[in-house]
C-alpha cells in the first residue's frame, strides 16, 4: 500500500514540506523531476550541491558562471510545480579559490566582489526562488551567549575576513535589491545550542535595525527569516529547539526548519559504532517530538525541509537519519512524526 503525500499530511500546518535535489533527479531537458519519491512528498526543494558558490562559478575571475545543471534542476521543478530554495550565496565552505582568496583583499576590494557575485547569481535566477539563504553558517561550533557577534564570526569566511561584520548588511541588501520577491533566509546548525542561537538572535537583530534605519519606509525585515538546520542525533533535546524558537519569536521573521535528519545514534557513536535497533526507536521518538514543537509553533514555522528521503543517499548515510530506510520503506521515523499529528 503506498503512503499518503507527507505534503498533504501535514498541509493542515504547513504549507511547505521539501526534501534536497540533485542533477540525476531530474530529466536531461529539465522539463520535469523525475524522482518519482520527491514529486509524490514534497512541494520545496533545496538543491544538496549543485547552486553553491563553488558548482556555480569555477576559476578566476569572477565573471565565469556554470549555470548549466542548476538551470536544468530549478527549471524542472518549478515545470513539476514545485517550489525553489536557493542554497546558498555566502559561505566559508565549497567556494571557489577566488573567494577564499579574497580574505587578503581590501575591504573595498572584497566588497565589491560580493555584491557583484550576489547581483549576477540573483538575478540569473530571479522569479525562480522562492527563498534564499542567503548567509550560511557565520558562526563557529562552541560560540557563547556572551559573546559580541560582530567580532565572533568563523575566520576562515573570505568576507568577515576582508570586510569584517558589515558583510551581513551588505550581502543581504545586494541580494534584497537584486531579487525582491525572494524571501531572505540566514541558515545554520547546531541552533538548539545556546550560545549560536544567541548570536544569530543579537546578528539578526542588529541588522534589521540598521535596514529599519535607511529604509524607515519599508515595511519587510531585510533578514525575514532563519533556518534551523537541524542536523540532529540521539543526545539532542526537542526542548533545546523549543527554547530557541522562544528565543528567535520577538524577532518577527520566519523560521524554517532547513535540514532535517536524525542519525540514529548518539554523535559518539556516529562513525564508530553500527545503528542498533534500540537507536531507531530512540530516533522516532526524538524525530516525533521534534515535529510535536514545530506543529505548536506552526505560526512562525513556514517550511519543514528533510535533508534527503532514505537513508543511502544521505550525506550521514552510516547514521541511518531519515524517515525512510535504503530500500524506500517507511521507518518507525515515518511513522513516529506522523503519530506527532494526533
Ligand atoms: O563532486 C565531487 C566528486 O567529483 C568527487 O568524486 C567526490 C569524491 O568525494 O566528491 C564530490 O563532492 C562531494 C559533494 O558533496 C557532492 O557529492 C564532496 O566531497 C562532499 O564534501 C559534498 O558534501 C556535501 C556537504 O554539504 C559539503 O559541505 C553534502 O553532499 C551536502 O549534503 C552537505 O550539505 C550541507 C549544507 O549545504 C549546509 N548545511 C550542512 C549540510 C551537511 O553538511
Amino acid at each position: 500500500m503506498s503512503l499518503p503525500p507527507l505534503k498533504d499530511s501535514f498541509s493542515a500546518h504547513f504549507s511547505m514540506i521539501g526534501n534536497i535535489f540533485n542533477p540525476n533527479d531530474v530529466n536531461a531537458g529539465g522539463t520535469a523531476v523525475t524522482n518519482t519519491r520527491l514529486t509524490r512528498h514534497f512541494n520545496i526543494l533545496t538543491a544538496e550541491n549543485s547552486m553553491k558558490p563553488s558548482e556555480l562559478t569555477r576559476g578566476v575571475p569572477a565573471g565565469e558562471y556554470n549555470f548549466t545543471t542548476a538551470d536544468r534542476m530549478v527549471n524542472a521543478a518549478l515545470a513539476s510545480n514545485i517550489k525553489v530554495v536557493g542554497h546558498t550565496l555566502l559561505w566559508h565552505s565549497q567556494i571557489p579559490q577566488w573567494q577564499r582568496n579574497l580574505a587578503s583583499a581590501s575591504k573595498e576590494t572584497a566588497l565589491a566582489a560580493m555584491k557583484e557575485y550576489i547581483t549576477d547569481v540573483v538575478d540569473h535566477f530571479k522569479g525562480r526562488i522562492y527563498s534564499w539563504d542567503v548567509l550560511n553558517e557565520v558562526f563557529p561550533d562552541g560560540v557563547t551567549a556572551g559573546s559580541d557577534w560582530k567580532t565572533s564570526m568563523r575566520g576562515n569566511n573570505p568576507w568577515f575576513r576582508s570586510i569584517g561584520s558589515d558583510f551581513v548588511y551588505e550581502g543581504f541588501l545586494a541580494v534584497r535589491l537584486a531579487d525582491p520577491d525572494a524571501i531572505l533566509y540566514y541558515n545554520d546548525y547546531n541552533t538548539d545550542q545556546v550560545g549560536k542561537a544567541t548570536m544569530i538572535r543579537n546578528m539578526v537583530r542588529d541588522v534589521n535595525a540598521r535596514y529599519k534605519q535607511a529604509y524607515p519606509n519599508e515595511p519587510r525585515l531585510l533578514i525575514e527569516g532563519i533556518g534551523m538546520q537541524e542536523h540532529h542525533n540521539t543526545d539532542v533535546s526537542a526542548k533545546n529547539v523549543e527554547n530557541t524558537i522562544k528565543l528567535f519569536k520577538p524577532l518577527g521573521v520566519k523560521l524554517s526548519v532547513s535540514e532535517l535528519d536524525v542519525l540514529g545514534q548518539s554523535w559518539n557513536d556516529y562513525g564508530s559504532a553500527a545503528v542498533t535497533p534500540g537507536g531507531l526507536e530512540q530516533q522516532a521518538m526524538l524525530y516525533r517530538d521534534l515535529f510535536r514543537v514545530y506543529i505548536e509553533n506552526k505560526d512562525i514555522i513556514e517550511r519543514i525541509t528533510l535533508w534527503g528521503v532514505t537513508d543511502d543517499r544521505s550525506w550521514r548515510s552510516s547514521g541511518l537519519p531519515l524517515l525512510f530506510d535504503s530500500s524506500g520503506k517507511a521507518k518507525l521515523s515515518y511513522y513516529a512524526v506522523i503519530d506527532a499529528l494526533k
